[in-house]
């Protein structure tokens, strides 16, 4: 669908800013969000609601258009906000916290001084977000058994490398779909990015395209998809939540193809709502007001707040500290109505989706067969990071038996716990084409924004050039299965 305009001294395609430009104008200030109209965020918020100025500033107002299938756009018009525009307690909170902020120099200074791994740049964001916040984003479903075990799993992975080996011209591009990307690398899509930094996803956007390499966009984010493809450099990926209303859905396919987007990436592991104790300890609930229990929170981490009171979210992107579990058994009820993605809507999927098709949240071999009789181009082994069934294996640890089931008919991609540099190459020796991270780039944008994300990047770049040389490899199709010993005692699953 997107044409690619370079090609690569390797004769392949080279991501560039051409491939994410959209084919159609998009018409400018009248921009969908890209969600349908009853879609819900498991992981951020939902929807402005009519005509609504959010305190940063945007002017939102929500048009119901039957031309686009009933489907429901934002008219943005985002205006520098000032403290002229708030009133009341909101105004008094603008003037304390700009104070508190100029306070706070040196972290906004030098937000990624002293951080050399992505522990650091957790346990800074850990410092930088109000607890709930933080919260919602490192936490996992019940238990949390699945979110540690993602990370465990590489630890029963062992590399073998290939000292002797001639390393010296080492290059750890790859290609994914198609396109060449930097390194074996990605961005998955994440909600709740502009709560963690006003820049949000269009920050995220320039920092993928910086790097080089791809970035899959949240069906719930938090800025409007032309800002977020004008920004681009690289192409973008778009990451759908099926809705229930299957009438919205053709003219939302339409819209992403203007915008430009590479390939769709559905989400099949969310089908109901998830239970995430943290947040319902936290009294975490969506969208975000100004409360009581807010202000406090906004007092003990005031650069955060400065930025969410100035960095003009939308209603629909605020999540409330304050008040209960009403919102998020609003939520619950908006996930209730959604339709859990079938083998059929995949087929229709196929048939009307003319880019590259992606399914996120494989888990098991014995379904692959069939997702690729479909046509699927690409699966991503997810299980949401652990956040949305607990008890579920390690993403790694099925890696083997759905590379082995999909015989090279699709590309396979892996995300859950990828925390170093080791953990991509271990990934890509078990056959993985490339891999994703969610956590650390959200904690990179909410410690220091653009640069923040491009921080995580690099960090991880470099550790997967000193992994790759270090075991002997000089390009990433020398990585093979050789490379590595499973340790443990994990029994293969069935199928
Ligand atoms: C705060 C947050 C929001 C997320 N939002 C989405 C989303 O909207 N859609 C989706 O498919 N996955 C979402 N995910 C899951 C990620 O795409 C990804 O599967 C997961 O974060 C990978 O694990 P990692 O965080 O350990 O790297 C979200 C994850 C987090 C942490």
């Amino acid at each position: 669908m997107t044409s690619i305009s370079r090609a690569s001294s390797s004769g392949e395609p080279d991501a560039t800013r051409d491939a994410a430009r959209p084919r159609r104008p998009v018409e400018v200030g009248r921009q969908s969000t890209g969600a349908p109209a009853n879609s819900r965020d498991l992981d951020g918020g939902t929807g402005a609601g009519p005509g609504v100025r959010a305190p940063g500033g945007d002017l939102l107002r929500l048009t119901n258009q039957p031309s686009a299938g009933g489907s429901v756009e934002i008219e943005a018009a985002v205006h520098t906000p000032s403290p002229s525009d708030m009133t009341g307690s909101r105004r008094i909170a603008w003037h304390l916290l700009r104070r508190f902020n100029r306070r706070d120099t040196l972290v906004r200074q030098r937000p990624m001084e002293g951080i050399v791994n992505m522990a650091d740049v957790r346990e800074r964001a850990r410092r930088v977000l109000p607890r709930a916040v933080f919260d919602a984003i490192d936490g996992g479903a019940t238990d949390e058994v699945t979110l540690r075990e993602n990370r465990a799993a590489f630890h029963r992975i062992w590399l073998r490398p290939r000292p002797l080996a001639d390393i010296g011209h080492r290059d750890i591009s790859t290609t994914v779909l198609g396109q060449r990307i930097s390194m074996p690398l990605m961005l998955d899509p994440c909600a709740l990015a502009r709560v963690c930094h006003p820049g949000g996803e269009v920050a995220v956007a320039r920092a993928a395209g910086d790097a080089g390499t791809i970035y899959a966009v949240a069906s719930s984010s938090g800025h409007p998809l032309d800002q977020i493809v004008e920004a681009a450099t690289q192409p973008l990926w778009y990451q759908l939540y099926m809705p229930s209303d299957r009438e919205a859905l053709e003219p939302l396919l339409d819209r992403i193809e203007c915008a430009g987007f590479y390939a769709l990436c559905v989400t099949i592991d969310s089908a109901v709502l998830h239970k995430r104790e943290r947040d319902l300890h936290n009294h975490l609930t969506l969208p975000l007001r100004l409360s009581g229990r807010t202000m406090l929170a906004a007092a003990s981490r005031p650069r955060w707040s400065f930025g969410y009171l100035l960095g003009g979210l939308s209603r629909g992107q605020r999540i409330e500290i304050g008040g209960g579990f009403r919102a998020v058994e609003a939520i619950s009820r908006t996930v209730k109505e959604q339709a859990p993605v079938t083998f059929a809507d995949v087929q229709w999927l196929r048939k009307h989706w003319k880019g590259k098709l992606v399914l996120k949240g494989v888990m098991r071999a014995d379904e692959c067969r069939q997702i690729l009789d479909l046509g699927v181009d690409g699966i991503v082994i997810s299980n949401h990071g652990g956040r949305v069934l607990d008890g579920v294996h390690a993403t790694i640890d099925v890696l083997p038996e759905v590379v082995e089931a999909v015989e090279g008919r699709a590309e396979v991609f892996i995300d859950g716990g990828i925390r170093r540099g080791t953990d991509v190459v271990k990934a890509l020796a078990l056959g993985a084409r490339a891999c994703l991270i969610g956590r650390p780039y959200l904690f990179g944008l909410a410690v220091g924004g653009q640069a923040g994300v491009s921080r995580v990047l690099e960090i991880l770049r470099a550790e997967i050039e000193q992994t790759m040389a270090l075991a002997g490899c000089v390009t990433v199709a020398d990585i093979d299965s050789s490379l590595v010993h499973v340790s443990g005692d994990r029994q293969r699953s069935p199928g």
